[in-house]
């Protein structure tokens, strides 16, 4: 009998650690949540995808759709004309606009500035998604409703 209540024992501290365990696995993927984005392109973009694997490397969780006209995507959220790329993504209340690196998507949502969001406009080479034989030196931007504009980070 004493045998049994001492394996009793230890299968409730082991039930206790479990559950602990499960909490702390609760509050990792709560985390990770946060980093979740949503990705609108153009079914036949590459070098979207290629962002999106940028993106999954360095731990967000995406959620891609593709669109068959992305002009509209970029009007519904008002990103200003002369500001657009190729694929719009939401995260957490932010656009981002085009390849921005997720390090400055991980800034932006420690900082959180009084932006709409980021954005790389155009489509410049070495940029995450756009790696190839040559990179060109590229600022990301911030930018609000009004095409206001500042540099976020230089690359
Ligand atoms: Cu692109
Ligand atoms: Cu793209």
């Amino acid at each position: 009998m004493a045998s049994r209540n001492i394996w009793k024992g230890v299968a409730a501290g082991a039930a206790v650690a479990l559950i602990a365990g499960t909490a702390f696995a609760g509050l990792s993927t709560k985390d990770a949540g946060a980093l979740e984005v949503t990705v609108y392109k153009s079914p036949a973009c590459g070098c979207c995808s290629k962002w999106i694997d940028h993106l999954e490397a360095n731990g967000f969780k995406v959620n891609a759709h593709d669109v068959a006209d992305i002009t509209q995507i970029k009007l519904e959220h008002e990103i200003p004309r002369g500001l657009h790329s190729c694929h719009t993504a939401l995260i957490d209340g932010y656009v981002i606009e085009g390849h921005v690196p997720a390090e400055d998507v991980q800034r932006l949502l420690q900082e959180r500035p009084d932006v709409v969001g980021l954005t790389v406009p155009g489509m410049r080479m070495g940029s995450p998604g756009m790696e190839g034989p040559t990179s060109e030196p590229y600022n990301v931007l911030t930018f609000d409703r009004d095409s206001n504009t500042t540099v976020f980070a230089k690359h």
